[in-house]
């Protein structure tokens, strides 16, 4: 008897209109292009602005419309809506709740969950047994993050990094194709390595427009490198060996978009070369549980996937989290 599987149907992402680029943090914090580009492989990223109503909403929203198209499924065909995220726009509701009210989505049921930069694979996971244990036959899952909101503009050591985005994938149930496996772990001891303190730092004249949050985010960026390349790594020897896939059969890797380097010690671990691992963060900067679907939803539009293809996703972050996913593409 087959298994009843979850399936990607369909992928989406939105990421707000302002760019801001390594010369405009020049003119911020003491820091070069040169030095962003070598440690992080960072360009430019994305910017939520009030003026533009790109709330952590209507970001999540517009990717959510994009994979329900793709999909060609209804919003009131949804059974659950699954957000993951650390930067919702109100403490609660959920931002699930909001998003379901707003695509109309009756019959859905709707939460977030917090898992740092590993909050869409947290995500995805719960959202797939759900159809795999007939829970419900379809559901949406999101990762999006406003992290420009909590981002202290005087700490060179972060505020290069970050930036604003959304991403959706549409679940329904298959018999063949699919998620294989997926494998998450966390390790709260560590938790001083990234988290959120209180604050109020000030705000340069060019970002004034940005959401604000009491609070920001504190990194020991060099203790989370080498935890992120560890942890990546073992999950995903760990969901391959589960879903009986060896390395040499992956068609691609979506790892999350932390630094390029990270992502280049990845693939060398898993022995990938890095023309099969996607790699958008000179474009985004590290967006956090958005990271993942972004990259998915560019590479699925860029026609690198097909029915059949290996994928593996993985992903890193505070908490520490980590989590993969292996997946057999469908369409
Ligand atoms: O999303 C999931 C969780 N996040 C991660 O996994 C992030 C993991 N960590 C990293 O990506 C890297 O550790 C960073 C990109 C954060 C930092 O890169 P690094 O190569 O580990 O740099 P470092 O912290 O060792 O700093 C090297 C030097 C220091 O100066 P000294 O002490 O050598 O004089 C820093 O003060 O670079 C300095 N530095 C900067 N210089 C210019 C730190 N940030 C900057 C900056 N511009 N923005």
């Amino acid at each position: 008897m087959n298994m009843i599987r979850a399936r990607i149907a369909g992928t989406g992402s939105a990421t707000p209109e302002m760019i801001l680029n390594n010369a405009d943090l020049e003119a911020i914090v003491d820091t070069s292009d040169d030095w962003i580009i070598k440690r992080t492989g960072i360009r430019e990223r994305r910017i939520a602005l009030k003026g533009r109503n790109e709330t952590t909403l209507n970001l999540a929203t517009s990717a959510s419309l994009k994979a329900l198209e793709m999909a060609k499924i209804g919003a009131d065909a949804l059974d659950m809506i699954v957000v993951g995220t650390v930067s919702q726009d109100m403490h609660f509701p959920s931002v699930a709740c909001f998003v379901q009210d707003a695509l109309n989505a009756k019959k859905a049921a709707a939460f977030d969950v917090s898992a740092g930069c590993t909050g869409f694979l947290y995500a995805l996971s719960v959202a797939s047994n759900a159809i795999a244990t007939g829970t419900c036959r379809s559901a949406l899952v999101i990762g999006v993050e406003r992290l420009s909101a909590m981002t202290n503009w005087e700490d060179r050591t972060t505020c290069v990094l970050f930036g604003d985005g959304a991403g959706a994938v549409v679940l329904t149930s298959s018999q063949d194709d699919g998620i294989l496996a997926s494998a998450l772990g966390a390790d709260g001891t560590c938790w001083e390595l990234l988290y959120s303190p209180n604050g109020s730092p000030n705000v340069p004249e060019i970002l004034k427009d940005t959401y604000r949050k009491p609070f920001f985010i504190k990194m020991d960026g060099n203790r989370l490198f080498k935890k992120a390349i560890i942890s990546m790594a073992d999950i995903s020897s760990e969901v391959l060996e589960k879903s009986g896939v060896s390395p040499s059969d992956i068609r691609l890797v979506v790892p999350h978009q932390a630094n390029f380097r990270i992502i280049q010690a990845l693939a060398e671990r898993l022995s990938i070369p890095m023309e099969k691992v996607y790699v958008n963060i000179h474009k985004y900067g590290n967006t956090s549980s958005a990271s993942i679907p972004i990259a998915l939803d560019e590479a699925a539009r860029e026609g690198l996937l097909g029915p059949g293809d290996i994928v593996l996703l993985t992903a890193f972050g505070a908490g520490l989290t980590w989590g993969a996913s292996v997946i057999r593409w469908s369409f």
